[in-house]
Order: C-alpha cells, then sequence, then structure tokens
C-alpha cells in the first residue's frame, strides 16, 4: 500500500522504515530543513540500534522516499501523522504541529485518505482532527480519522515495530479499521524479512486489537502513565529501604516473581525521564482535571520522581561535603541507553544542580554527548570513560550503558582522586567495585559490604 508518515523523529523514522520493510511504499515527510537535507543524503539525524541499516536497505530497494509534507499528503492512501507533540508549561500537551498537518492534509488531499494519528495525543484528538478536516477540507476529501498509538522504547524502536506485544488501532469505521488491519497484516503474521533475527527464530504474533478511537487514545496515556507509577512505586520502596536498612533489589526482585507484578520496570535510579513519560504523566493529569476527575494519585508519581534528583544531590553532597571546588565524573548522559536522546534526561538536572554548588563536572557518554552538549556547554565532555573519571573526587554513573558495567576497575583505580561511585541506577556489580578498592553506593540501601548475599530460586 502507498503510505505516508509526516515528521521524521524517533517514531516517525522508525514507523516509516519499518512499514517499508515489510513492503509497503512509503513517504516520510520532515519539516526541518537539515534534517531532511541529511536523511536524503543517507546521514541519520539520530542514533537508534538497527534503523541505519533497515533505512539504508528500504531506500536501495525504492520503497522508502523523503521528502517535504506536501508530496507526502500527495502520496499516500493512508497518512501516519508522527509530529511532536511537547509539554505546554501548564502540562497541557502542544498539538499546534498537528493542526498544522491536518490544516495542510484538509488543503491538499484530494479522493479518500485515512488519516492516522501516531503522536501521543490527548483523549477526543481523533475527534477533533475529524472536525477540523472538515471544515477545512476543500477538493472534496473524503476521509476517515483513526488512532494507531505506539508502543516503542527508544534504544527498541525497530525490535519493537516489527515484533510488537500488540498492535492497539482505534477507529469508528470498518473501512478504516479494515485498512489498518491490511497496513499491519505482515506484522501480525509475522511475515517480513526481519533485519534483525534469522528467520529461523520463531517470535510470538502479536495481538492486533481494534477499539473505537478515545479508547486507543486513552490505552496510550493510561499505559504511559501506569509505567512511570511503577517506577515512582519502587523509588519509594527504595527510600524505606535505606531508611530501615532493607535491600532494594532483594526486594524487588521478591516482588517481581509475582506474576500479576512481573519483574519489568522496578528498576529504582534517579527517576524517569525522556520524552514520553514526563510529558505524558502530565498530559493525563491534565486531561482527567478537564473531564472532572481528580488523578492526584499520578500527581504523586510526578512528586517522586521530581524530587529523585534533589535526593541523588543529597547523597553526593553527603558524601563529598562541600561541592565547590570537586571534581566529579559523570557517566552517562541519555536518558536511558541505547540512546541518543538527552530530552528530560535525569542526568542533565543533575549536572545543573551540582554546577550550581561550584562541582566541576567531567562527563562521558557513548553516544549522547553531541546532544547534551547543545544543552549545557560548559562542563568537560571527555572521549572516554576513564578520561572523565581522571583525577576525580566520585564518579556518578547516570545512564547504565553496557560499556560501563565492563570497565577495568583496577585501571580505574589509579586515575581517581578519590575511589568513591555512586551508581544512580544499581546496575554495577558492587562485589566487583568493591573488590577493586573502591566505595560503591547505590540506590535504596544498596551497600558497598552487602552482610547478606540473596540466593533467589528460580527467576
Ligand atoms: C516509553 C514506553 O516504554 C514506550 O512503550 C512508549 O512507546 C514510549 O515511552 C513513548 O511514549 O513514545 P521510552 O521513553 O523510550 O519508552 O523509555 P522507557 O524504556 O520506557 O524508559 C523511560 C524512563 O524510565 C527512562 O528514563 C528509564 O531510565 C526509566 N526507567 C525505566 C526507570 O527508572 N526504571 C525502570 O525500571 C524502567
Amino acid at each position: 500500500m502507498k503510505l505516508s508518515v509526516i515528521g521524521a523523529g524517533y517514531v516517525g523514522l522508525t514507523t516509516a522504515a519499518c512499514l517499508a520493510q515489510v513492503g509497503h511504499d512509503v513517504f516520510c515527510s520532515e519539516s526541518d530543513v537539515e534534517k531532511l537535507s541529511k536523511l536524503r543524503n543517507g546521514v541519520m539525524p539520530l542514533f537508534e540500534p538497527h534503523l541505519e541499516n533497515v533505512i539504508e536497505a528500504v531506500r536501495k530497494s525504492g520503497q522508502l522516499h523523503f521528502g517535504s509534507t506536501e508530496e507526502a499528503i500527495a502520496w499516500g492512501d493512508a497518512i501516519f501523522i508522527c509530529v511532536g507533540t511537547p509539554p505546554l508549561p501548564n502540562g497541557d500537551a502542544d498539538l499546534s504541529s498537528i493542526e498544522g498537518v491536518a490544516r495542510a492534509i484538509a488543503k491538499r488531499a484530494t479522493g479518500y485518505r485515512l488519516v492516522i494519528e501516531k503522536s501521543t495525543v490527548p483523549v477526543q484528538t481523533g475527534a477533533q482532527l475529524s472536525k477540523h478536516l472538515s471544515v477545512h477540507g476543500t477538493n472534496g476529501l473524503k476521509y476517515d480519522v483513526a488512532s494507531n498509538p505506539e508502543f516503542l522504547r527508544e534504544g527498541t524502536s525497530v525490535e519493537d515495530f516489527l515484533h510488537p506485544d500488540r498492535i492497539v488501532v482505534g477507529a469508528d469505521s470498518t473501512r478504516a479499521a479494515d485498512l489498518l488491519r491490511e497496513i499491519y497484516e505482515p506484522i501480525v503474521k509475522q511475515r517480513f524479512t526481519c533485519p534483525i533475527h534469522s528467520n529461523s527464530q520463531k517470535r510470538k504474533d502479536p495481538v492486533f486489537l481494534a477499539t473505537d478511537t478515545n479508547s486507543a487514545e486513552l490505552i496510550k496515556h493510561a499505559s504511559n502513565s501506569f509505567l512511570a507509577m511503577k517506577i515512582s512505586f519502587i523509588n519509594m520502596v527504595a527510600n524505606l529501604c535505606e531508611a530501615v536498612g532493607a535491600d532494594i533489589t532483594q526486594v524487588a526482585h521478591g516482588m517481581g516473581l509475582d506474576p500479576r507484578i512481573g519483574p519489568a520496570f522496578l528498576n529504582p535510579g534517579i527517576g524517569f525521564g525522556g520524552f514520553c513519560f514526563p510529558k505524558d504523566v502530565q498530559a493525563f493529569i491534565r486531561i482527567a482535571e478537564k473531564s472532572g476527575c481528580d488523578f492526584s494519585l499520578l500527581k504523586e508519581v510526578d512528586r517522586i520522581n521530581q524530587g529523585r534528583i534533589e535526593r541523588f544531590v543529597e547523597q553526593v553532597r553527603t558524601e563529598l561535603w562541600v561541592l565547590r571546588g570537586k571534581k566529579i565524573a559523570v557517566w552517562g548522559l541519555a536518558f536511558k541507553p541505547n540512546t541518543d536522546d538527552v530530552r528530560f534526561a535525569p542526568a542533565l538536572s543533575i549536572i545543573r544542580r551540582l554546577q550550581a554548588e561550584g562541582a566541576h563536572i567531567q562527563a562521558y557518554d557513548p553516544q549522547a554527548m553531541e546532544k547534551a552538549c547543545k544543552e549545557i556547554s560548559d562542563i568537560t565532555y571527555c572521549s572516554d570513560a576513564y578520561k572523565a573519571a581522571h583525577g576525580v573526587d566520585a564518579v556518578l554513573l547516570l545512564t547504565e550503558w553496557e560499556e560501563f558495567r565492563n570497565v577495568d576497575w583496577s585501571r580505574l583505580a589509579a586515575l581517581v582522586e578519590r575511589p568513591l561511585i555512586i551508581d544512580g541506577r544499581n546496575t554495577l556489580s558492587r562485589e566487583e567495585v568493591v573488590a577493586n578498592g573502591f566505595h560503591y553506593i547505590g540506590v535504596g540501601g544498596v551497600s558497598a559490604t552487602p552482610k547478606v548475599t540473596a540466593s533467589f530460586i528460580g527467576t
């Protein structure tokens, strides 16, 4: 099918590349001229595992094209809107980009189009979109509006798109639902050449769930808010562990063994960041408020999350006493590993706080330094973890990149001024770190010299 994707951010690019990979003819547009020119010249504007290879292959086979919004609107029978919905100061999602695209579609499209919102939007946006298309539509445009929320995680977005647990489509007409089923057929049946796995690796077929539009929109916001709630919950349990002398690693493991709870999203740390959870929680609170529901539970989730930064900085202060003049290494800047995205990254908030108290930061991240540099320019960016640790009073681990787990600790011990590791993600082997002479502080009562080593039964 001929498909258009408007917006070439993490979601749009992955959607366009993967839909082309499973056999569709896709046109992807981007309004940022610099980004568009990069894409047309085969240069990736962002780091996302596997995405570059997929894009290269589908461009070669002629199934993916890049260009303007106008060209995209003229191209597809179905148009996926993947533009940003950043937060406004009051927490509402800013829908002006979506409105702009709707206006362009209304003005330029002819015949029948299925307009699909894939950006995360408040419930009832579909209805607004529909109204807008009908008010501004010229050229005898006929259309359906559908919601198809994405559940992609940055860092694994290609894998998540091609092998999802569920595909949710919200449509209020049979024609729209049938078209979406056709678009996703290769993925639902897992019939395509997978760029990541060999074809012999059988994978579970995803669930295709068709709902009404409002419900699909709510599924997305409710899912992200629920996951955020899980993180804030475990972070509060971590605080309790610190207060009573328990170990969060053991507590979270024990909780996660209950299949009703599950082990995912029970990793405590410096809080959730990124361009999704913080803004989606805020937006969901606002949606509830506007609908007359007091979702104060989510306000707590947000409050707890914001408190993670100060709590971590306090921990650093407790260890280093005076921060002024101290040299501190920061390992990890991205909001999570395997991405170069630093939007709402807790690491950047922590750096700003430490800087404000006069600390000198030496930072290293495997992928995110170029983007971090645009946010914070007055720290020292280093080319590896060892250089960042040179002469420091403490090493702070703020993003759990795999390479930090493989550091040569004895080499590191010879470089630092003081052998202190504060692990904001509980990701390092404390035994290994301590064996090399470091004092180790993790989150949630995870001490340098644990008295009890848990023996876990089962997984
Ligand atoms: C999230 C959702 O997981 C996706 O399903 C959704 O599609 C996406 O938002 C979106 O709305 O676009 P993402 O933001 O890429 O994906 O990252 P996650 O892996 O969910 O992590 C979010 C934040 O929570 C990160 O800062 C991470 O470090 C933190 N986190 C996650 C924890 O602190 N503890 C955990 O146990 C898990």
